[in-house]
């Protein structure tokens, strides 16, 4: 029997976080939404990720208000949103409090799937989020961050999908985010996991290294259920696979997708005239689109080898560049393997800069990497060195629990911390647990935007919040449109 393919569409969420850095507002989503929502897409990913921080630092838009606005006119369509884990959409572990009334929030303001990732594929840092979305009605899917090294071979993929299984998730996705997987590698991984498992296996592959167009099919052959695609003008580079491409490579086989290519063309357009917008203003930069086979020889996702560039240009020293590309790997063996992915990636990429430019390793450590070795994001996929650990940490406290199991409920205090005056929803607790002074900043601003609008003023022309500005000792590194605090102790 034919077995249709699921298609999920990602330009209103990876595609254009991948390629202008998060950066397309509501507004240039608006007119296509209602033929997104006719072509029949497994699921359309729109919210989440690094989505919730850009509306509120730098589009002055209310994430909330976008997934509303998305849901009343895709009424037939699943929305899909990312979520990473125990750090929701910010950077650090949150009460279980916090997170409950997130997802609760979510579902109600119209998610059908959460996807749901660990950057250390600490299982313990999944298990509410995944909770929570089934008691609300969702769609638990869990994504394994996909990457390389000695502890990840086929096995540790198939114990960690075990593992997701029993937490009772409704699907797992296979989530390359460096465009690490290749065709045949992707065979044989799809193949063991639904020897394993028999929930949906769904497959993520970021274009970077120009495998993933290849990679997708191999995982289709071998099993996999749903493929994530971008609309073409927004595809490719460090994208993803086209969406028409896929539809016609499958079209007239036993994993048709269904999928009408003429209808799809016609929301092409409106997608190209944003390709060339965003172009024609500077947000699209034409090396995102282009094949970058480094990242295979380096490990490292595309999105961070551009912020190790900028990183090293701050301090002067970009001559270091090859040097901290081969310090990369080292930090992430000290570190015990997590995979480069929000916020390791940070985490370790900042602390590789700074191993080369002060000549000297770990002479200068920050906080966020202690926190990683002292265990405080959770579990590393191999044990750290005990002596490395005492050298990085001191006599700090060793985290062995999940981390989140350290935090006291915190929702009635961000609750209270909150000025009523600004308070439109309840949601906005929400955005402030996350975004502290970005989203007060950005409550300010909608009401002065709101009152000039009573007073039948003109709409003032409302900067998007400017919430740069870190003392010196504080780094601000962003990747993909996510800006990530570091600070030096
Ligand atoms: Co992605």
């Amino acid at each position: 029997m034919a077995k249709k393919i699921g298609i999920t569409e990602t330009v209103l969420r990876d595609a254009h976080q991948s390629l202008i850095a998060t950066r397309m507002p509501i507004g240039d989503m608006e007119p296509m939404l209602e033929q997104l929502d006719q072509i029949g897409f497994h699921s359309l990913e729109c919210w989440g990720g690094a989505t919730f921080d850009s509306c509120l630092r730098f589009l002055n838009e209310d994430p909330w208000e976008r997934l509303r606005i998305i849901r009343k006119k895709c009424p037939n369509t699943k929305l899909q949103m990312l979520f990473r884990g125990q750090n929701m959409l910010g950077y650090r572990h949150y009460a279980d409090d916090v997170l409950e009334y997130f997802v609760q929030r979510s579902v109600a303001n119209g998610i059908d799937i959460m996807r749901i990732f660990d950057a250390l594929n600490d299982i313990r840092n999944l298990e509410t989020a995944i909770k929570s979305c089934k008691k609300e009605g969702g769609h638990a899917q869990v994504a394994i961050s996909y990457t390389t090294g000695p502890v990840f071979d086929i096995d540790y993929y198939v114990d960690y999908a075990k593992r997701i299984r029993d937490t009772g998730a409704d699907s797992i996705c296979i989530k390359d985010m460096a465009g690490l997987l290749t065709p045949y590698g992707t065979y044989d991984l799809v193949k063991a996991l639904k020897e394993t498992v028999d929930i949906p296996i769904q497959l993520h592959s970021h274009y970077t290294s120009g495998l993933a167009s290849m990679v997708l099919l191999k995982g289709i052959e071998a099993g996999a259920d749903v493929v994530d695609t971008a609309m073409s003008p927004l595809a490719l580079g460090t994208s993803h696979p086209a969406t028409e491409s896929m539809v016609a490579a499958l079209q007239g086989t036993e994993y048709d997708t269904g999928l009408n290519l003429v209808a799809l063309s016609k929301i092409r357009e409106h997608v190209d005239t944003l390709r060339q917008k965003y172009i024609e203003s500077g947000l699209l930069n034409p090396k995102m689109l282009a094949v970058d086979a480094k990242t295979l020889l380096y490990q490292v996702p595309g999105g961070m080898l551009s912020n190790l560039v900028s990183q090293l240009e701050q301090a002067g020293k970009s001559d270091k560049f090859e040097e901290v590309l081969a310090e990369v790997p080292r930090v992430r063996k000290d570190a015990g393997y997590p995979p480069l992915v929000t916020p390791s990636s940070q985490i370790v990429g900042t602390q590789s800069v700074f191993n080369v430019i002060t000549g000297e390793r770990y002479k200068m450590v920050t906080k966020e990497f202690k926190d990683l070795i002292a265990g405080r994001y959770g579990r590393t996929p191999t044990e750290i060195d005990p002596a490395f650990r005492k050298k990085i940490c001191g006599d700090a406290e060793i985290i062995t629990c999940r981390p989140a199991d350290l935090i006291e409920p915190e929702l009635d205090k961000l609750r209270s911390e909150l000025d009523s005056k600004y308070v439109k929803q309840e949601e906005d607790v929400l955005s402030y647990a996350q975004f502290g002074q970005v989203a007060l900043k950005f409550f300010e601003q909608r009401e002065k935007q709101e009152e000039a609008t009573e007073q039948g003023k003109p709409a003032e022309q409302v900067k998007a919040v400017d919430a740069e500005g870190d003392t010196p000792a504080n780094f601000r590194v962003t990747i993909n449109g996510k800006a990530f605090d570091v600070s030096v102790e």
